[in-house]
């Protein structure tokens, strides 16, 4: 059995969460390999919304396992209240979680740090989440961070906790904030590596044996591709491989062993947070998206930016991580638009420019070209058979496929899980 992975194929809030969810019941194992409590999928089961920050979206699947790999950067209060909201929804976790202990632990300061780095008048805004990402990350490729491995061993954690308080308190107090309290720190520290002790072990070990013994390994993207540190419209991203690039190196599996790659994307597009944004819309259409689509962040709250679907900055996606297929989201937000729009080209210092340029500076001066194409006014929300969508929904998915070069799999018309059209029903 291939295992198949589930990567935003734009901004991230692609519907990710969703879409695990949904096929996780085919999945024997549910696998997060980067990001942290940056991201939020939310899963819509019987009228209940949950949203994952941290943990696995299969969660709600009876019987997988869920796994947070070691490229993931693991915020343990975080983790610890999501597992408690599980458990008070009377969703126990316990012999299905497991944590690398080779994940790195996002710590008080990283969070104090991220936020001053934000706030400074000088140097650039990204608009980050504030759960520490950036500062988590950067302790890592220093290698002075702290890993899952060090929080649950006393020993090991109090001299590399006592070097990093020190250390970046120097950094709190030059950014202007106040500087943390060692003992208060510890203690937290102290009592989150005593609870999540039993979870943490050697996850690339077992997802090896996993795949050796051919069960069916889903590999859960957060965030999306133009957020990739290293692919995306850097340094308007986050600070890890969000591409299915990252699957190999954060999961610690074989890259042959991921067989299938689907690429999630709206048929529109969002992003929160600033840097470029070519196919961003304002005015009447930009707030009917907006409102329709329900687009504010899943865990700031934040109003995202809106705007076409982008088909350049899609094929690029998709040339990157080779999608085998897309799952598209979000089709009953266009319903009643008398037009849609695909943004087709760029231009760019007055020449037109089909192919995604990779270098930001293009990007935030390129210029959307928008082919408009009619729309439709049915609501979608109740169609489960491609062959029921009204003919310029069919033809504006059928366009972005053609497009793009990628065929879709499942295509989705509301929140839920019913909601969803799966090619086999075509
Ligand atoms: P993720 O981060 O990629 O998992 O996506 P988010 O959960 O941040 O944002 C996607 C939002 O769209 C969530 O509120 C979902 O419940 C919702 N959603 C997912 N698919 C659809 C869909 O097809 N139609 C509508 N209307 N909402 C959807
Ligand atoms: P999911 O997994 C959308 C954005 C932030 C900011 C940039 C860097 O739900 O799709 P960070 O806190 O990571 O240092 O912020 O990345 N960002 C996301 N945008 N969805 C996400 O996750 C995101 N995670 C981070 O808004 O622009
Ligand atoms: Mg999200």
């Amino acid at each position: 059995m291939p295992a198949t992975s589930v990567i935003g194929a734009q901004w991230g809030d692609e519907g990710k969460g969703k879409i695990i969810d949904l096929i996780a019941d085919r999945a024997d194992v549910v696998v997060r390999f980067q990001g942290g409590a940056n991201a939020g999928h939310t899963v819509i089961v019987e009228g209940k919304k949950h949203v994952f920050q941290l943990l696995p979206s299969g969660v709600l699947n009876a019987g997988k396992l869920n796994v947070i790999g070691h490229g993931v950067v693991v915020d343990p209060e975080q983790l610890l209240t999501e597992i408690a909201a599980f458990h008070a929804d009377g969703i126990d976790l316990t012999g299905r979680l497991l944590v690398s202990g080779g994940a790195h632990v996002v710590l008080p300061y990283h969070k104090v740090i991220d936020r001053l780095q934000e706030g400074r008048k000088a140097g650039i805004v990204i608009g980050t989440t504030g759960r520490g990402i950036g500062p988590a990350y950067a302790d890592k490729s220093l290698r002075s961070g702290l890993r899952m491995w060090d929080l649950v061993d006393e020993q090991r954690l109090r001299p590399r906790l006592t070097a990093n308080v020190e250390d970046k308190n120097k950094r709190i107090v030059a950014l202007g904030g106040e500087p943390l309290a060692f003992e208060e720190v510890w203690e937290q520290a102290l009592e989150w590596g005593w609870k999540l002790a039993p979870l943490v072990t050697d996850t690339g070990r077992l997802l090896r044996a996993a795949l050796a013994e051919g069960k069916h390994v889903f590999f859960e993207g957060a965030q999306g591709v133009m957020l990739d540190i290293d692919h995306g419209t850097y340094p308007f991203v986050t600070s890890s491989n969000a591409d299915s690039l990252g699957i190999a190196a954060g999961a610690g599996v074989p890259p042959r062993a991921i067989g299938r790659q689907l690429g999630v994307c709206k048929a529109y597009c969002t992003r929160v947070g600033e840097g470029p944004f070519p196919s961003e819309l304002s005015g009447a259409t930009a707030d009917r998206l907006r409102e329709g689509g329900s687009e504010f962040g899943a865990v700031t709250g934040r109003p995202r930016r809106c705007g076409w679907f982008d088909v350049l900055s899609m094929r690029y996606a998709a040339a990157l991580c080779g999608f085998d297929g897309l799952c598209i989201t979000k089709l009953d937000v266009l319903s009643g638009l008398r037009h849609v729009g695909l943004v087709t080209a760029y231009e760019i210092d007055g020449q037109r420019v089909e192919e995604y340029p990779a270098d930001t500076a293009l990007v935030e001066r390129a210029k959307p070209v928008i082919e408009e194409s009619p729309g439709w006014k049915e609501n979608l929300s109740g169609v489960r058979r491609f062959g029921d969508l009204p003919p310029a929904c069919r033809a504006f998915v059928e366009e972005i496929c053609s497009r793009t070069g990628v065929p879709w799999e499942i295509l989705s018309v509301g929140p839920s899980r019913e909601a969803t059209i799966f090619r086999e029903s075509a």
